[in-house]
């Protein structure tokens, strides 16, 4: 069922995003730069979230849930770690925790931070040691991030395009994260000797702090990556009197 609704959403998405006059799709309302502006936005953002996320094409808005991972590699302290066919899931149902739109001043920022459960799924490859314990595997990997609060901090730009209308966009942005605790389920450990496999993986997910302070940077830079990608796309579709009334 709820998949049902999923593509229904989906489709109604796809005739309504009025991408070719630059309109905001129909789930979204314009804001009006005043008192409220924020609560404002903020309502809309997390509106369109769950459809936001699954990316829209044909305004070339890539997909944040999931977010397609480049392969990451760890070599060192003794310990490799590879993962391919990497995918990040979970964005859609994060929540905004934080969101400020500064504009109308000298310089304009954008501020938003979401917290949530992100999994991760992808080929593992392991071999090294974790602390003091041997570890050695590869397989499918399933990696959740507990309670992860990924703050993003931008200037705003404005962009002329061709028509000679203002687009916002975010540039330099910078990131910052907090993660309450990591699961790590790797499937296929020590070539399937179970027993070693749990103890290992129990060890490893009570210093799950250890992997992903080499884990979690590449990782949260290609998801921030994603997301700022996808809205800066939306930004170069949408010019700012489409999305902000009262403001020049
Ligand atoms: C990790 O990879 C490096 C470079 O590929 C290699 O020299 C080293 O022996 C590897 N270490 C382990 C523990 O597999």
């Amino acid at each position: 069922m709820q998949s049902v609704i999923n593509l229904v959403l989906f489709v109604t998405l796809l005739y309504n995003t009025n991408a070719e006059n630059g309109q905001l799709p129909s789930y979204m309302k314009k804001c009006e730069l005043k008192d409220g502006f924020d609560e404002c936005v903020k309502t809309q953002i997390e509106k369109s979230l769950p459809l936001f996320t699954k990316g829209i094409p044909e305004l070339g808005v890539p997909s944040t849930d999931p977010v397609i991972l480049d392969d990451i590699a760890i070599n060192g302290n003794g310990l490799n770690l590879s993962f391919t066919n990497a995918a990040m899931h979970g964005l859609s149902k994060c929540r905004l925790t934080q969101l400020k739109v500064d504009i109308g001043n000298e310089e304009e920022v954008f501020d938003l931070a979401f917290k949530g459960d992100l999994s991760l799924t992808a080929k593992y490859n392991i071999d090294g040691r974790i602390l003091i314990l041997p570890i050695v595997g590869d397989g499918d990997a399933l990696v959740t991030a507990q309670n992860i609060e990924v703050n993003i901090q931008s200037k705003l730009a404005h962009v002329k395009d061709n028509k000679g209308q203002n687009h916002l966009k975010l540039v330099t942005p910078n990131y910052k994260y907090d993660i309450q605790r990591t699961i790590f389920d790797l499937k296929n450990l020590f070539n399937g000797n179970k027993e070693l496999a749990k103890t290992t993986l129990t060890f490893a997910n009570e210093n799950w702090r250890q992997l992903m302070d080499d884990l979690s940077p590449p990782i949260i830079k290609q998801i921030v990556r994603t997301v700022v990608k996808a809205i800066n796309k939306f930004f170069s579709k949408v010019p700012i009197s489409n999305m902000i009334s009262g403001y020049n």
